[in-house]
């Protein structure tokens, strides 16, 4: 299965910066050469959708977004639509981020509407899935996160599964600097990989502190596809390093 890089880069850089940052993953992706087995992909805060658009054409790194609201349009203040990001060339989208499930009470139904609605519209979803500390702590890390992929795949067809990413992110992990065991995540990925069928063919991707020192350990597990990134993405020349890593590690 294909490599998936993706950074989030949360709510950071205005659009100059946005851009200056979009330009130099450009050229160190260029550089690398990736070939046909590693797809990188960028999501920067809505208001650089644009900027960073410009800075992506032509290249092979794909236009992300962090959210998305499920319907097309309508009386929703505040919310952007899948065929608002089309049009500012988005192709792939991160769908229950741990943050917006904490702090925006997105619930798992919202999951669900939103997965719905980047298929119909063609977009890779990302779509992510962690237990707390409290729920690591207490041994549930495997029950909670198949309750969220179940939720979040509920009514969806089983063949177009192979079209979504699930990101594993235990919320403890995320910005702290301790980064999951690799042992431990690949007993939670492969338990997420065998939770519903058709996930054989998704890409599951670690997520939470990766850095380059540690990327590489995740990529050797038998049920990582790659990361998602989000510190780390912030710096183009670490964000480099970890798709040089994922095309070094890639199938074929
Ligand atoms: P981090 O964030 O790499 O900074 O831990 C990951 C994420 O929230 O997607």
């Amino acid at each position: 299965m294909k490599r998936l890089v993706a950074g989030n880069w949360k709510m950071h850089e205005t659009t100059r910066a946005a851009q200056r940052l979009a330009s130099s993953i450009v050229a160190s992706v260029r550089e690398l050469d990736i070939g046909p087995n590693v797809q990188v992909a960028i999501a920067p805060p809505f208001t650089a959708l644009a900027a960073v658009g410009a800075a992506l054409a032509g290249s092979p790194v794909l236009l992300g977004a962090q959210n998305m609201h499920w319907e097309d349009d309508g009386a929703f203040t505040g919310e952007i639509s899948a065929p608002m990001l089309i049009d500012l060339g988005v192709r792939c989208v991160i769908l229950g981020h741990s943050e917006r499930r904490r702090y925006f009470g997105e619930s798992d139904a919202y999951v669900n509407a939103k997965l719905r609605a980047a298929l119909a519209h063609g977009l890779l979803a990302i779509v992510a899935v962690g237990e707390t500390n409290e729920e690591h702590d207490a041994g549930i890390a495997g029950e909670r996160v198949v309750a969220q992929t179940r939720a979040a795949f509920d009514g969806i067809a089983r063949e177009r599964l192979p079209e979504v990413a699930i990101a594993y992110e235990p919320i403890w992990a995320i910005g702290s600097g301790r980064n999951c065991d690799p042992d431990e995540a690949e007993r939670v990925m492969s338990t997420i990989r065998s939770s519903m069928p058709g996930l054989e063919g998704s890409p599951i991707l670690y997520g939470g502190s990766i850095k380059p020192e540690n990327f590489g350990a995740y990529l050797a597990l038998p049920n990582c596809n790659g990361g998602l990134i989000g510190g780390a993405s912030l710096d183009a020349g670490a964000f480099a390093e970890l798709v040089r890593l994922a095309r070094d590690t890639a199938p074929g």
